[in-house]
């Protein structure tokens, strides 16, 4: 499990740092009143970007950051999650939201995974779809899903019951959007920069 790392930018940057794991996961939905709590400055809030180092964030672990008043799950996934995730591109004509809803895009792209998955450093070696970084709001009523959890593999909110699968595609429940995709992109091997 990684513990804080260097944020790059001014020290205001940093403001909450869940750290990467599945424990990390599950205290989502209880951290989120803790972070509203903590009353960011408006300086931090209005943060256009930040960067953030992804160096010790192990395959089959999430990172969580604040960005902007809001959580941003950071997900280094297994192959075995890309796999599902791929899998999962099988039924999009079913999925209740058919868009990437992918800020680095249009938006409009078909809900395909590797729409959704961040585009790697070139020569990372890393297998396609290795990064996931999305926004950890619900997009029903704004809850923050837990990982590794619900029906399909990915993330699921409890607050009334939304499944998000390994894409972080709404499957099942009352949110009516896929996970929104940051603006985000690597700067180097180790740094992922929202915004
Ligand atoms: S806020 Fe997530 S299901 Fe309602």
């Amino acid at each position: 499990m990684s513990t804080a790392d260097e944020m790059h930018g001014t020290r205001r940057d940093f403001i909450y740092y869940a750290t990467a794991g599945a424990g990390a996961v599950v205290t989502g939905a209880a951290v989120w009143p803790l972070v509203n709590q903590m009353n960011p400055s408006a300086d931090v809030l209005a943060l256009a970007s930040i960067r953030v180092d992804v160096s010790t964030v192990s395959p089959g672990t999430q990172l969580t950051v604040l960005w902007q008043g809001k959580p941003v799950f950071i997900r280094h996934r297994t192959e075995d999650e890309i796999a599902l995730a791929r899998a999962q591109d099988a039924d999009l004509a079913q999925l209740p939201d058919p868009l990437s809803r992918n800020a680095n895009g249009t938006g409009a792209d078909p809900a395909l995974d590797a729409n959704r998955a961040i585009a790697l450093p070139e020569g990372s070696g890393e297998p396609e779809g290795s990064w996931l970084v999305q926004m950890g709001v619900c997009t029903h009523l704004g809850c923050v899903p837990l990982g590794e959890a619900g029906d399909f593999g990915g993330w699921f909110c409890p607050c009334h019951g939304s499944h998000y699968d390994a894409s972080g595609r709404i499957r099942k429940g009352p949110a009516p959007e896929n996970l929104p995709i940051p603006v985000s992109s690597f700067v180097d091997d180790a740094t992922i920069q929202l915004g």
